[in-house]
């Protein structure tokens, strides 16, 4: 079954067009991986499809329904949820409050039910030790599985990860993969955006590239990887 569809998602701001027209499927269990040079319109795409961003034109559906329009909180606790590039951590707060505020945001339950399910996520991410810390004195790393844990919290089913193993050590990031084949296991869909070509070879199951907003190649990670648009699009003509 088809959980998300874009069809033609086009956004411009002002002059500049970040998504041309970009469609996207993704079923249940797969796990999707966006690829693309910076500035190629994958965070807008994540944006576009939470409902952060208003779309110019296109419309996104989830389960076969339009949700294109809604307001982000009702595309969470429709089943979505997105990480922001730049974690958006409440630093003050504790991590364990961190995770809280996701179930909330997601479930709307009681306190109670939602510190239940804030800690069950934490222990599940491996930060069940550091629940009574402020969230700023975590590691990165500690701060990308503490943002993983804030979307499982939601209780989302299709999480979309925008570069959640960015700045992580190559042991961390061996670590972040069998986490998120754990998280896949739990029966969530993923679509994740990654710059490290092994983090995505180890996770997605199709790959869709994005260049200057428009979508340049879709398929199996080894085969998009040798196509030469994808070469000459991150590496430049000479490579192709
Ligand atoms: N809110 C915004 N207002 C204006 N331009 C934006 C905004 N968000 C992104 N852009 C522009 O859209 C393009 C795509 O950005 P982005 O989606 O962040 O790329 P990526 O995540 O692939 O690196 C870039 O040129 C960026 O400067
Ligand atoms: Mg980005």
């Amino acid at each position: 079954m088809t959980l998300l569809e874009c069809r033609g998602v086009t956004k411009a701001f002002g002059s500049l067009v970040a998504l041309k027209e970009v469609d996207l499927a993704l079923e249940e269990g797969e796990t999707l991986g966006i690829i693309g040079p910076n500035g190629a319109g994958k965070s807008t795409l994540f944006n576009a499809i939470a409902g952060l961003l208003p779309l110019t034109a296109g419309d996104v559906h989830y389960r076969g329904r339009r949700i294109s329009g809604l307001p982000t909180h009702a595309v969470c606790r429709l089943g979505i949820a997105k990480t922001f590039q730049i974690p958006q951590l409440f630093p003050r707060l504790t991590v364990l409050e961190n995770v809280m505020i996701g179930a909330l945001y997601g479930g709307g339950e009681g306190l109670g039910k939602a510190r239940g399910a804030a800690a069950d996520w934490l222990g599940f991410v491996g930060l069940a030790d550091r629940g009574g810390l402020p969230a700023a004195t975590l590691t990165v790393s500690e701060r990308r599985r503490l943002d993983l844990a804030r979307v499982l919290a939601t209780g989302a089913t299709v999480l979309l990860l925008d570069e959640n193993m960015a700045g992580l050590t190559q042991k961390e990031m061996e670590a972040a993969l069998t986490l998120l084949r754990a998280v896949r296991e739990r029966g969530k869909s993923l679509v994740v955006i990654e710059h490290v070509m092994r983090a995505i070879v180890g996770i997605a199951d199709r790959v869709l590239v994005l260049n200057y907003g428009e979508k340049i190649a879709e398929g199996h990670p080894h085969e998009v990887m040798q196509d030469p648009t994808v070469i000459k699009a991150y590496l430049g003509e000479a490579y192709a």
